[in-house]
């Protein structure tokens, strides 16, 4: 018996193989296909954004005053963070705790937690605000940078980050990250001829 589905495949299939029959020609399709168009390399550039956090390879142009960035974090960030990112209703402080990973209360914070400073850049240009990801300029997200790391005390308050002055910073916890050596991080794949696991069929 031939089932409502079953027939429906048969009229795929003949729809296919009516396809084969006449071959279409790929330009009559292009002006059949209305839609779409070509990737451009400015739509490619727009989601290639990654930051080498290390040397801050990938960094764009652009630059930023910690003035600046306040500026720009009273209007767009402090509705979240608080006023001189102290905390407020939806985040706690991003200020401090510096040296706090030695003491049994851990404060993390960009200042305290993160190892590079180009990671501050990539996850405020990336993430932030959180109600509207990614528009930032680039001289805004330069200047929000400059204005939470001297909030943090790693930078004066006449300081400019630019792609050169960013990844020159030195977070107080560069070093504070270990290399994970336990013996299974070191394991290799059998990818041939391999014995069963132990324990399973
Ligand atoms: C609508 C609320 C909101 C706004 C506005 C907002 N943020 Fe955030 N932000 C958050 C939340 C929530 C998190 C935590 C996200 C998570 O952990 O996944 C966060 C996390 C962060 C972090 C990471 C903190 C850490 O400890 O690693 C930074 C840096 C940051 N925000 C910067 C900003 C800046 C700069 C602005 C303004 C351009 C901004 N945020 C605006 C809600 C907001």
């Amino acid at each position: 018996m031939r089932s409502p589905k079953s027939s429906l495949i048969g009229v795929v299939v003949a729809g296919v193989i009516a396809g084969c029959a006449a071959p279409v020609k790929t330009s009559d399709l292009d002006k059949q296909a209305a839609f779409g168009r070509p990737t451009s390399e400015q739509d490619l550039a727009a989601w290639n954004i990654d930051v080498r956090t290390t040397d801050g390879l990938g960094l764009p142009s652009g630059s930023g005053s910690v003035a600046a960035g306040k500026a720009v974090f009273d209007g767009k960030c402090a509705a979240c963070h608080g006023a001189a990112a102290a905390g407020g209703p939806v985040f706690g402080t991003m200020v401090g705790g510096i040296g706090s990973f030695k003491t049994d209360r851990r404060v993390l914070t960009p200042g305290s937690m993160y190892p590079y400073a180009p990671i501050l850049f990539d996850y405020i240009r990336r993430a932030m605000p959180m109600n509207a990801p990614q528009s930032l300029s680039n001289d805004e997200a330069y200047a929000l940078s400059a204005y939470l790391l001297h909030l943090n005390g790693l930078v004066p308050a006449d300081a400019v980050m630019t792609p050169q002055t960013l990844p020159a910073v030195r977070m107080p916890n560069r070093d504070g990250f270990i290399i994970d050596d336990r013996p299974d991080t070191k394991a290799t794949r059998c990818m041939n001829n391999c014995a069963p696991i132990s324990g399973k069929s």
